[in-house]
């Protein structure tokens, strides 16, 4: 199969792009290597791919002879108050729109990446996609614009989309503005890590090799206009995690609080029963394991710049 990857240089785009060559599927990866993190990092995620560069809020996006759209490119961060929105904008509302009119067009099939944050405080937990969305950070709202962008163009023009609900991704190559990333960046160079709040917050954390597999058999097997929670089994605290990895890593973390972040949700906790009878997909990767992996992954390349 030819499949677009937008996002294909990210954390994780660049994980379904590998896995995708892997498979024998054909690959065209877009990215346009925003500054939102330093690009040198994008240039090691995207090591043998080759990424065509093109920025989808404005450049057209050509998908004749493609089966299918993975569209990942966007800007992530639930932290997004103030004047980088209209980067959020750009990248998320504008960008989509414009992939999912090219699709439309040509008929080709959209995976999208939305996210947990489009629940906000939850009104239940595990929380099923059918709860009521009241997204509290700017970067919740654009990407639940993405989704009723999504029925708009379905129902407008037919489009054949399928969103997924990303719960809190985690693995190797995260990016470095997230929690996992700075813990075992601070245990490797020394420093104190500065937790938002009590650390009593929690999330369903998701293995990005479990994400991958879940946005593959979500374009190949969802019916279309389907939307999933993909989501980690196992729901743990910032402080819960910290002493994970410290155990991982025979470190010690020093930790500073702060204040509460704002945009920062109490809890995530997914629901995965849709996905699991829709298509079979489940989390498989524990947090113990996937934080041992993505330990490894940080010390070797400290090792190895
Ligand atoms: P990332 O920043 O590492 O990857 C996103 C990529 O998109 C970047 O390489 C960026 O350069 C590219 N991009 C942004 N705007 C673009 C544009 N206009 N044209 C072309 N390329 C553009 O982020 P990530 O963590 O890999 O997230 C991937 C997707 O998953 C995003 O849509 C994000 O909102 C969503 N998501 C991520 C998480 C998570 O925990 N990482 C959770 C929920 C949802
Ligand atoms: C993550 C991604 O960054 C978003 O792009 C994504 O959309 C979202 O998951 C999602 O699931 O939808 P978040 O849960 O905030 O957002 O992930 P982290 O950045 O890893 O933060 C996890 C927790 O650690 C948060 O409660 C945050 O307050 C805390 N944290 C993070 C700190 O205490 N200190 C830090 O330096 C960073």
């Amino acid at each position: 199969m030819r499949y677009v990857v937008t996002g294909a240089a990210g954390f994780i785009g660049s994980h379904l792009a590998e896995a995708l060559r892997t498979r024998g599927d054909d690959l065209v990866a877009v990215d346009c290597f925003t500054d939102y993190y330093d690009q040198s990092e994008k240039e090691e995620n995207a090591r043998g791919l080759d990424v065509l560069r093109l920025d989808l809020a404005e450049d057209d996006l050509d998908l004749a002879g493609v089966d299918g759209v993975f569209h990942l490119a966007g800007q992530p961060g639930v932290r997004s108050f103030g004047e980088t929105f209209p980067l959020y904008l750009r990248r998320n509302v504008l960008a989509t729109q414009r992939v999912f009119q090219s699709a439309a067009d040509a008929g080709v099939r959209v995976a999208f990446a939305s996210s947990s944050s489009i629940y906000g405080e939850a009104e239940r937990y595990p929380t099923p996609e059918d709860t009521t969305p009241h997204p509290i950070s700017p970067y919740g709202i654009t990407k639940l614009a993405c989704e009723q962008l999504a029925n708009a163009y379905a129902s407008g023009f037919g489009l054949d989309a399928v969103g997924l609900r990303y719960f809190t991704v985690y693995g190797p190559r995260q990016r470095p503005d997230m929690f996992f990333r700075r813990v075992c960046d601070l245990l490797l160079t020394g420093g104190t890590f500065e937790i938002y709040g009590t650390g009593e917050q929690s999330r369903s954390f998701t293995e990005v090799a479990d994400v991958v597999d879940a946005t593959i058999a979500a374009m190949e097997r969802a019916p279309a206009g389907a939307v999933y929670n993909v989501g980690g089994g196992e729901e743990a605290s910032m402080l819960d995690a910290i002493a994970i990895l410290e155990r991982a890593s025979g470190r010690r973390l020093g930790v500073r609080h702060v204040d509460p972040a704002r945009g920062d949700v109490r809890r995530t906790k997914a629901d995965v029963s849709r996905i699991r009878a829709a298509i079979g997909w489940e989390p498989h990767v524990s947090l113990a394991d996937g934080l041992a992996r993505m330990w490894a992954w940080a010390s070797a390349r400290v090792a190895t710049p």
